[in-house]
């Protein structure tokens, strides 16, 4: 059987080491490709938020899905501690003592080998194959494997490979600055914003396309209004307009779940609703929303309580709170009597336009004899009538 060994961080693994894997594959053709990530020691300088071993092993499992022959292995991370390779390829020799290894690498690490840990031992065991990319570094690589071959009877094979123009690093930098930009798996950056790894921010443009799967066909245009709106008010108001956007695109991503479905939610959250929510289970969404929001995405606490309130209100919210309650009721889509008053007042003061806002909201629920939700009410009280 070949087997080729392809290890590294993985931290995390994007689409430059899939490229490569799918390399290796279509190049070698292993009966068995074994994706090593390397176990990150505590002591080992990590920035904040990366994922455990546990988590980048799973990141892998779907970086490497859909490579043929692909299995992601816990052997280095089991071993714990520093990873070496060779004692990596020793606890691999013992189980596969018949079977050719392959040691899978960049340029780089071939230029270095001589400074690897038992590197002798490693060309005795191992054929190597090098990912070459073609640039001025191709005549050292020629002359090094000239070298390995002629004083330690290495077996180097080349395979060609276009490495990405970025480094797991500068990958990691650009998530915290809410850029994706094409370079990892859209499985793999999903599992990272879901989980907050490297303090990653979702980009807005990917944010929308998941929200907007989400949503009912007819609600994307409020939705893209609504979020266009909260990012002017934020701009206003000197509140953070990305966290205004993500507000405004997630703020009804639960809204097409009505009566059992929306109770279904609930109970996947832990929410627990009253009588007069189980009665109108539309006004939950705001509830369900926020969770959802949470859940999938890892929405800071003060978008997930905007979410929270913006059907609502509530008495004394937070200015985010009461941008998001509003931009759902005055974005361009809208159109009712007294909109352009409130539209006036939403810029020039949030507290009286909550008033307002509430006001026409209750005048409107009781016109249609509808029921009036205790937070609406209260929410009525402070802004309109305690406040002073
Ligand atoms: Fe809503
Ligand atoms: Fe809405």
């Amino acid at each position: 059987m070949r087997i080729a060994l392809y290890g590294g961080s993985f931290n995390p693994p994007h689409l430059g080491h899939a490229e490569a894997a799918y390399t290796v594959y279509e190049e070698l053709k292993p009966d068995k490709l074994l994706i090593i990530p390397a176990n990150i020691p505590p002591h080992k300088e990590m920035e904040e938020g990366c994922p455990s071993a546990e988590e980048r092993l799973e990141l892998c499992r779907l970086a490497f899905a859909e490579i043929p022959g692909a299995e992601v292995s816990d052997i280095e991370v089991r071993r714990e501690g520093r990873s070496y390779t060779a004692d990596t390829v020793e606890q691999l020799r013992a189980e596969y003592p018949e079977d050719e290894l392959i040691l899978v690498m960049g340029t780089d690490m071939l230029l270095c080998f001589e400074d690897w840990y038992r590197f002798e031992y490693l060309l005795r065991e191992c054929c190597l194959a090098v990912l070459a990319r073609e640039d001025n570094q191709e005549l050292e690589l020629l002359e090094k494997m000239r070298l390995l071959q002629k004083e330690h009877g290495a077996k180097v094979i080349l395979l060609s490979h276009t490495p990405l123009a970025m480094s797991s690093s500068e990958i990691r930098e650009r998530l915290r600055l809410r850029l994706r930009a094409g370079l990892l798996d859209d499985k793999v950056y999903s599992c990272i914003i879901r989980n907050g790894y490297y303090d990653a921010l979702p980009e807005l443009s990917w944010l929308r396309e998941k929200a907007f799967a989400y949503l009912e066909p007819g609600r994307i245009a409020h939705v893209v209004g609504c979020e266009s709106e909260a990012v002017m008010l934020a701009k206003t108001w000197g509140e953070d307009p990305d966290a205004a956007a993500t507000a405004g695109i997630l703020h009804d991503i639960t809204k097409k779940y009505r009566g059992e479905e929306q109770l279904k939610l609930c109970r996947k959250y832990g929410i627990v609703y009253d009588e007069a929510e189980a009665r109108n289970t539309a006004i939950l969404h705001a509830r369900t929303g926020a969770a959802l929001a949470r859940e999938e995405f890892h929405v800071s606490e003060e978008i997930s309580e905007a979410i929270r309130w913006h059907t609502t209100g509530k008495p004394d919210m937070s200015t985010l709170e009461k941008i998001l309650y509003l931009a759902d009721f005055i974005e361009p889509t809208r159109d009712f009597p007294g909109l352009e008053e409130l539209r006036k007042l939403a810029y020039k003061d949030l507290n009286d336009a909550m008033a307002l806002a509430l006001s026409m909201s209750m005048g409107d629920l009781r016109r249609r004899e509808r029921e009036v939700y205790k937070d609406t009410l209260e929410a009525y009280n402070w802004y309109c009538l305690e406040r002073e």
